[in-house]
């Protein structure tokens, strides 16, 4: 029945939409979905690269047998083993008996411990062929892009890479799957935020696993998620490239936590001096009212950072200090920071802020600013030059650094 999106002559999508999940990982909002994308080559034998969440699995299933049309499906190729992606292996095992599963030694062995699979596999090697007929599929280690098992796969006829999580985007597939067919624009923003939220840690395994995949001259990116690349390839390159360099663009995001508006009206200001700094990206967010995932990806996506937060039992601010740990588990490097806070009896928030960048390493602006009840005068003023402060810093011309291994 299913007519599947063809992305070569003989290589069908045979992905699913996930429109119903709340929270990828239960944690990260889906407004406008995830796709699972899994890919199936016609050739002398047949090969399905990767699997869909089990949530998906039937109509999974369908799609491929629509394809297949009686044919038995010879391989499994699987580049990932997270559960969105692995989640139908057992499934499909049941309707392809004869199936082998091909991985590396980590993916062999998280087959057995997932879903205790451990007949029919194949293991194969960094660099090793293997042969579908014309088909010639190349594997590529690329570890800990995201997960240590991460590999990509490289058709050398059609010259596709499957590339796994990378390059991948929240946001469902509405219609078509090919970048060529569809207007873009509403992606970048979510494949940034999946980047941030998703990947963000690793990005010196993203750098090396560009190094290693420039030399392959692929015309065609199928990724796990999100749209197939074929028109903006450099674009998404260029994109991995500078998010995993941690180089983030010319502007700045103003994070603040507030119960009554004490501090609120510090980041306002603070704001103001950005602009009179000469900042134009200046994005406030409000960490009680927007979701971290969205904080993260404005983070990655621009060099300066300023932090506010009142001080809460002797503490900061829990909401500010959630968003913090995340920042740290992720590493984020060469940003320009600026923090600011309030207090009624004893200030505890402006202080923590400054053990926090001094962990991050980050350059920091001279001042900092720290008020006890309402804003007066003399820290509105220091408000406003905290803002043009951090300005001139992110304004300054930073030194590409090579890449960072
Ligand atoms: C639950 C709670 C706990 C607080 N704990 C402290 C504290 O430990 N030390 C302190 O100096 N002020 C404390 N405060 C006062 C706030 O830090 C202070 O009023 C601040 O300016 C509030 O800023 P906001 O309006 O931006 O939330 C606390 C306030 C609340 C509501
Ligand atoms: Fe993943
Ligand atoms: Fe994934």
């Amino acid at each position: 029945m299913f007519q599947n999106q063809q992305i070569t002559e003989d290589i069908f999508y045979v992905g699913v939409n996930d429109r119903q999940k709340h929270k990828f990982e239960n944690m990260i909002p889906l407004p406008v979905g995830v796709s699972y994308n899994a890919y199936l080559i016609m050739d002398q034998k047949t090969a399905l690269i990767d699997t869909v969440d089990i949530s998906m699995g039937d109509i999974f299933i369908d799609k491929i047998q629509s394809q297949l049309q009686g044919r038995t499906l010879d391989y499994l190729i699987i580049n990932h083993m997270e559960p969105d992606h692995s989640g139908s292996i057992r499934l499909i095992r049941k309707y392809y008996p004869d199936l082998v599963i091909v991985g590396n030694s980590k993916t062999i062995s998280m087959l057995d411990g997932f879903y205790g699979v451990e007949n029919n596999t194949k293991e194969i090697k960094d660099g090793e062929i293997l042969s579908l007929g014309t088909h010639k599929l190349q594997f590529h280690f690329t570890p800990m892009v995201h997960w240590p098992e991460t590999m990509m796969t490289f058709d050398q006829k059609s010259k596709v890479l499957f590339s796994g999580d990378a390059f991948g985007s929240f946001g469902t597939l509405d219609g078509t799957v090919m970048d060529t067919n569809m207007n873009i624009d509403r992606y970048w923003d979510e494949m940034i935020r999946y980047y941030a939220n998703i990947v963000g840690k690793y990005g010196a395994a993203v750098q090396k696993a560009l190094q290693k995949l420039t030399p392959l001259d692929f015309d065609i990116i199928c990724s796990t998620h999100g749209p197939v690349w074929k028109e903006y390839i450099s674009e998404v390159v260029d994109m991995y490239d500078q998010l995993s360099r941690y180089e983030g663009n010319e502007g700045v995001v103003v994070v603040y936590g507030s119960m009554y508006g004490f501090t609120e009206l510090m980041a306002e200001t603070v704001a103001q001096g950005l602009s009179q700094g000469g900042i134009k990206d200046i994005i406030i967010h409000n960490v009680s009212k927007t979701d971290s995932s969205y904080i993260l990806r404005d983070i990655f996506k621009y060099r300066g950072l300023v932090v506010g937060s009142p001080t809460y039992s002797n503490e900061l601010y829990p909401e500010v200090e959630s968003l913090l740990r995340k920042i740290e588990i992720r590493g984020v490097k060469n940003r320009i920071f600026g923090y600011f806070g309030s207090f009624t009896w004893a200030g505890a928030a402006v202080k923590r802020l400054s053990t926090f960048v001094e962990t991050m390493k980050w350059e920091t602006a001279e001042i900092s600013v720290e008020e006890k009840q309402g804003l007066k005068e003399i820290n509105y003023q220091a408000c406003l030059e905290l803002g043009r402060q951090v300005a001139k810093m992110v304004k300054k011309p930073i030194e590409r650094k090579e890449h960072c291994g």
